[in-house]
């Protein structure tokens, strides 16, 4: 096997772009081409003005500003770095599938199918083919199928290397992983992948396996950590009902070393584009087995996460003596986790919707996320025109427009700025009695009571 010197990745989303950006930056040999049908996203990762990439993540803009241009490019000519490429990382999307066999559950695989007839059909010579979005066990051997059938007689050796970083940690997290995952059969091309890992993770973060183990691994990761949610999410309707405190509750099992501190926050519910979608591909893989009782089993973590972001909803409602039709509701925080702008599957999109069902009037403001995305992500729920959201929906860039006048403040992001802010002047701007409905437990129970708010944190 020749030496890698030329990487091609497909896919310039979340993933793509700042994991080939490292890669890129911890080789400056090695020339990585990053490409995607997406022309705008890709003027975005070219934008001069840095601020500007598509994916908001600390500490990325100086990771691209350094390999860019010198061996990290991004282009829209996907054959022509599939032609030139000695190893490809596909890193296209894999949402549920919307329609057909699976509707719902399954992943749904026609970008991975397409990426891998595209590259069959453009390969000249000997390619490693790594996967890199997260697919369903036992989808190498189909990758392989259709490289090998569709192909021009070269040879493909398919890895699968899933990605573990988290967004708005992803720039650390690449540069300090837990461990790499790499499976496959062929031991040349793994040592291949693990030459350009070594180049700054040291050798025993660096794990092989056989590639039907890093396919499901990287499921059961994803479950393991939902679940970790879900289960404390349990626990935080039963403190409320008892008078415990979640974060005490946290706090004393998580010093056990056997079950360990993260992961234990209790919040409105778990958002992001993976959890809900590769638990959902898992439950559906063992439907397909006939393991019903396994599915079933992991299926409550979802149902429990779709429980608690309703159940904040309608405390919400309840509290605010049964009706906030007309009630102006400020959201502090769209995105499904601070530090990111991303907003998909977040939390707050189906308490929003909740609240336009009662006729609220919902505020929106979110350091990161743009006025179009969260039009669009309230559009794609399909229950509601935009002209109708627009009635009950306003987006503000300035907190203090948000909450003044507001009958009440809902956190659905726990971003740090909302902790700095004055809330004793936004108490002041307030319609009374001035409530806020804290779904991260952000800010201090006394000290919100003391300003004189109802004050209410999930799980206490
Ligand atoms: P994304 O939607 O942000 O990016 C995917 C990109 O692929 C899009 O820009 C799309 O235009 C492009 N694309 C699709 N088909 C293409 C084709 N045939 N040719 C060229 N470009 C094509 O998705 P993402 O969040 O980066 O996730 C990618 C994969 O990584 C998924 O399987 C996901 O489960 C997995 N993953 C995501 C994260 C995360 O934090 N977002 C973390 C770990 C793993
Ligand atoms: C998650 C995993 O952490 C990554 O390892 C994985 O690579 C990624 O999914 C993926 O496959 O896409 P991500 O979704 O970006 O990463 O972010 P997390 O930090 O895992 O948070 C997910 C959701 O759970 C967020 O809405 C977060 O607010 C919520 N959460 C997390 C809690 O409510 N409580 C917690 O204690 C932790």
């Amino acid at each position: 096997m020749r030496e890698i010197t030329k990487i091609t990745c497909i896919g310039a989303g979340y993933v793509g772009g700042p994991t080939m950006s490292v890669i890129a930056h911890k080789n400056p040999n090695i020339k990585i081409t990053v490409v995607d049908l997406n022309s705008a996203r890709i003027a975005a990762w070219n934008d001069e003005n840095l601020a500007n990439l598509p994916v908001y993540e600390p500490g990325l803009d100086e990771i691209v500003r350094d390999a860019r241009h010198r061996n990290l490019f991004f282009d829209t000519d996907v054959e022509r770095a599939i032609d030139e490429a000695d190893m490809i990382f596909i890193s296209v999307n894999t949402p549920t599938k919307t329609y057909g066999k699976g509707k719902g559950q399954a992943a749904d695989l026609k970008y991975i199918e397409l990426c891998a007839r595209q590259i069959a059909a453009v390969a000249k010579d000997d390619k490693i083919v790594v996967e890199k979005s997260t697919l369903p066990v036992r989808t190498a051997a189909a990758l392989k199928n259709i490289l090998d059938n569709t192909g021009n007689g070269v040879n493909f050796h398919v890895l699968s290397n899933p990605e573990f970083l988290a967004e708005g940690t992803a720039v650390s997290d690449l540069l300090n992983p837990d461990r790499v995952l790499i499976g496959g059969d062929d031991e040349v091309a793994i040592e291949a992948l693990v030459k350009i890992y070594r180049s700054w993770v040291p050798e025993e973060r660096i794990l092989t396996t056989n590639i039907w183990s890093s396919e499901l691994s990287k499921l059961v990761a994803n479950a393991f950590l939902a679940q970790r949610v879900s289960s404390i999410n349990a626990i935080s309707e039963l403190c409320e009902v008892t008078g415990a405190n979640v974060d005490e509750v946290s706090r004393a099992i998580g010093y056990d070393s056997r079950i360990g501190s993260k992961f234990l926050k209790a919040s409105v519910g778990f958002g992001g584009s993976c959890f809900q979608k590769d638990i959902l591909n898992l439950v559906y893989i063992a439907r397909t087995y006939n393991l019903h009782t396994v599915a079933d089993y992991w299926e409550q973590v979802i149902l429990m996460n779709d429980h608690q972001k309703s159940r904040f909803a309608e405390k919400i409602i309840q509290t605010m003596y049964n009706t906030v039709n007309g009630k102006r509701i400020a959201f502090l925080g769209w995105a499904f986790k601070k530090d990111t702008n991303d907003t998909r599957e977040s939390a707050a999109i189906y308490v929003a919707d909740y609240l336009m069902d009662e006729e609220a009037q919902v505020v929106v403001y979110d350091p990161k996320v743009s006025d179009n995305q969260i039009y669009s992500d309230l559009v794609s729920l399909g229950t509601r025109s935009l002209e109708e959201i627009k009635r009950l929906v306003t987006i503000v860039n300035d907190p203090y427009d948000a909450v003044g006048d507001a009958h009440a403040v809902a956190i659905l992001t726990e971003w740090d700025e909302f902790k700095t802010y004055n809330w004793n002047k936004i108490k002041g701007e307030m319609k009374k009695p001035a409530f806020v409905f804290d779904g991260r437990k952000l800010l201090n129970n006394i000290e919100m009571n003391k300003l004189g708010f109802e004050y209410y944190a999930i799980g206490e």
